[in-house]
């Protein structure tokens, strides 16, 4: 069986790659799946947080990085992948996270969402948090991997190393 994991990862953090690990374990494929809306005003491009997370996760064999954009559910549709897990962090994101569900149900009738509860040490990570953490010097090696701190200092710095 095969999972669908979609998110913005603007960029991918521990918390993430632990519902990813997660889910590789569980799953025989897992579809990272980056949001590309061009709406939201990301840090990173479409191309740069698909190769953060292609590099952070390129010891899972059974693990893809994808991209999409339009409707979750034709896209879930054109993966012929009907199965979309999301993190909890908390209650907090209970109520969105039930949106999302419903509409998507609303949309297209066999597509499920299913949801693991992210670990504690991970319930207060979010990337807005690690962007401003990273912005005013804060030490980010417990929030994301090196690769991906380095991208977001260089980033802030103007694309100097
Ligand atoms: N650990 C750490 N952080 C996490 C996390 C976890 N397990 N799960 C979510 N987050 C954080 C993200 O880092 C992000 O932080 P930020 O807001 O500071 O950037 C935030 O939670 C939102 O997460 P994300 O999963 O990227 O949600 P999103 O709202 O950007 O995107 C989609 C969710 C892609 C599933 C949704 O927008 C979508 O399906 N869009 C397509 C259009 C569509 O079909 N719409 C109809 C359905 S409602």
């Amino acid at each position: 069986m095969n999972v669908i994991y979609p998110g913005s990862f603007d960029p991918v953090t521990y918390g993430h790659i632990d519902i990813i690990d997660r889910c590789a374990k569980q799953f025989d494929r897992v579809i990272v799946s980056v949001l590309n809306n061009t709406a939201k005003n990301y840090m990173f491009t479409i191309e740069e947080r698909m190769d953060l997370l292609k590099k952070v996760l390129d010891k899972y064999e059974n693990v893809e990085v994808d991209s999409f954009n339009g409707l979750l559910v034709d896209y879930a549709n054109k993966k012929n992948c009907p199965l979309i897990v999301r993190g909890l962090r908390a209650v907090s994101d209970f109520e969105y996270e039930m949106q999302m569900a419903h509409v998507n149900k609303k949309l297209q009738e066999n597509i499920e969402t299913i949801y693991l509860v992210s670990r504690e040490k991970f319930s207060y990570l979010s990337s807005s948090i690690v962007k401003e953490v990273a912005m005013y010097g804060g030490d980010i090696s417990c929030f994301v991997p090196k690769e991906v701190e380095k991208a977001l200092i260089e980033k802030i710095n103007g694309g100097e190393k």
